[in-house]
């Protein structure tokens, strides 16, 4: 008799965990989902700015636009991008955080509008990751928009994406990617 409640017991519990573990895991999955979308309005040729990306919008395309990013953790996975901070630079605007430009040869990143998280990693160092284990402190100095784009204010290229981590030329070098790699890396990041 004891025996049998034993067992039904460790049916109930495996059941149970099963479905904690499952929901948390759906609860992952669907952490960080688009708030909505905008059509590129065109054509309007020569508008973005490709000094140093190529990413401009497309004329009717569709960009998903999002106000979170995917949770942070020890090991957050991102896409590492290039641009230049320095006025001139295809960014145009002084960094979020204060109103500055920022030279090249510094380490830099602006971070996707949900890790950006309202200004609060301005002036702290993230550690990144990546080039097979070289890991760089970099300084949050922007935002990279998640919920705009595709107008004259973002200087007609797409809104960000929502795991974007936009670095200087320094960073690149001090992670060691040889020069014609660079442009995007996958890596990941964690609070320094
Ligand atoms: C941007 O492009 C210019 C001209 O090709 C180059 O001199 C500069 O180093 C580039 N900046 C970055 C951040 O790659
Ligand atoms: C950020 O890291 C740099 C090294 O890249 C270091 O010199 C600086 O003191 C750090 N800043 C903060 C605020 O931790």
């Amino acid at each position: 008799m004891k025996l049998i409640i034993l067992l039904e017991l460790t049916i109930i519990l495996h059941v149970f965990a099963s479905i904690v573990v499952y929901s948390s895991e759906a609860r992952r999955l669907q952490a960080c989902k688009p708030s909505g979308q905008i059509q590129a309005k065109g054509p309007q040729p020569g508008l973005c700015s490709q000094v140093n990306t190529t990413d401009c919008c497309v004329p009717g395309r569709f960009y998903p636009l999002y106000k979170c990013s995917p949770p942070v953790s020890k090991t957050t996975a991102a896409v590492l991008t290039l641009n230049s901070f320095e006025k001139g630079g295809d960014g145009s605007s002084p960094s979020e955080c204060d109103g500055k430009y920022h030279s090249d040869d510094t380490p830099v990143v602006a971070l996707s509008t949900g890790w950006y998280s309202g200004g609060g990693r301005c002036h702290h160092n993230i550690s990144i990751s990546g080039n097979g284990g070289r890991r760089v402190n970099v300084l949050v100095v922007d935002e990279c928009e998640s919920t705009m784009g595709c107008d004259e204010e973002h200087h007609h290229q797409p809104p960000c994406s929502n795991n974007i981590v936009v670095a200087s030329k320094a960073v690149w070098k001090a992670l060691g990617v040889p020069l014609n790699e660079w442009g995007t890396l996958d890596i990941t990041w964690s609070d320094a």
